[in-house]
């Protein structure tokens, strides 16, 4: 008999017949988001689970299902997972790294584009039928070529979006915890967080999200940028402090924000949502087909390997906690 696997979100047709070659699939087609409650309940007498962010699994949940061998994220980011909870229980956790960077990253430069050069708001304005003739003072945005970039979070998303800076002739600088190697991203200078908040023209934020990086971005950070800076987030909203965001815009002290990602989703603060500058997508930087299939399958092939299946038994591509494997 098959072991027993739950998939907690709708997938590609593709990713459920490979799964259900090993294990006795449950997955959700309908698609909503279980509650904590229906969550435990359907995780009993299973083995595995394939999640998304949308699915918190924490340490009460994990306790709850001493059945569970290893959780497969369909996301490089794990906020949504408690590893050391997940370590504690022996339960391999696993992300989906690399496959979603140059595509992420692309999204990070469409999202300041159309933040510092207004194309939202202008073309609502003209879907509104509000044209009626030109004028040389319509919709002032702020340069992007030869400005200053700024990256919070000089990952492997950080790093490609630097390396795209470079046809627009920017001056890219960026902040970490240190310094880090770079190849093909020449020029870009280490700085302090404060010197970055202020020498930017665009800041990107790609750092990950954990609860010491909660508010990254609040009054203090914002009130050191430039009244005519873009501020944009394609990693997680609870790096960005909303309420100090929205106040920073409605007081024309930022030029505008691009959010794909908000600190309690799907909700997004009203006062961000009616404030014209503001360029705001769900959650779909990494949102390209190619994309979100290739992240599927990672998440697949690390499901298989780390209930011990398929070619790659007891290894699979990107453990969070590799020393679970070990033991
Ligand atoms: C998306 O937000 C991801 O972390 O992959």
């Amino acid at each position: 008999m098959k072991e027993k696997i739950l998939i907690t979100r709708k997938v590609f047709p593709s990713i459920v017949g490979r799964l259900q070659e090993h294990f006795d699939v449950e997955s959700n087609d309908a698609d909503y988001i279980y509650a904590p409650d229906e969550l435990r309940t359907r995780l009993q007498g299973k083995v595995g689970a394939l999640v998304s962010a949308t699915e918190i699994i924490n340490a009460p949940l994990v306790q709850a299902c001493p059945s569970l061998r290893a959780v497969a994220n369909i996301a490089v980011g794990y906020n949504n997972l408690d590893l050391a909870a997940l370590s504690a229980a022996g339960v391999v956790a696993t992300n989906t790294p690399d496959v979603l960077t140059e595509t992420t990253a692309d999204f990070g430069w469409a999202l300041l584009m159309a933040t510092a050069r207004r194309t939202g708001e202008a073309e609502r304005w003209l879907r509104l039928g509000l044209w009626d003739k030109w004028a040389l003072d319509m919709f002032l945005g702020v340069d992007i070529h030869g400005a200053s970039l700024g990256i919070l979070g000089m990952g492997r998303i950080g790093r490609a979006v630097a390396q795209r800076a470079h046809g627009f002739g920017m001056t890219v600088r960026y902040h970490d915890r240190a310094p880090v190697a770079l190849a093909d991203e020449k020029g870009a200078q280490f700085c302090s967080k404060e010197a970055l908040l202020s020498l930017s023209d665009h800041l990107v934020i790609t750092m990950p999200y954990d609860p010491a990086s909660h508010h990254t971005i609040g009054r203090r950070e914002l009130a050191l940028m430039k009244q005519t800076a873009t501020l944009i987030n394609i990693s997680r909203g609870g790096l960005v402090d909303e309420d100090a965001l929205a106040d920073a815009l409605a007081d024309n002290r930022l030029a505008g924000a691009g959010l794909d990602v908000f600190e309690r989703e799907p909700f997004v603060c009203p006062r961000l949502l009616a404030n014209a500058r503001v360029v705001a997508t769900p959650h779909i930087a990494s949102a390209s087909l190619k994309t979100r299939l290739a992240m599927a399958d990672l998440a697949a092939d690390n499901l298989i390997a780390a209930l011990g299946y398929g070619a790659c038994a007891g290894q699979p591509p990107s453990p969070l906690n590799p020393a679970v494997l070990r033991t």
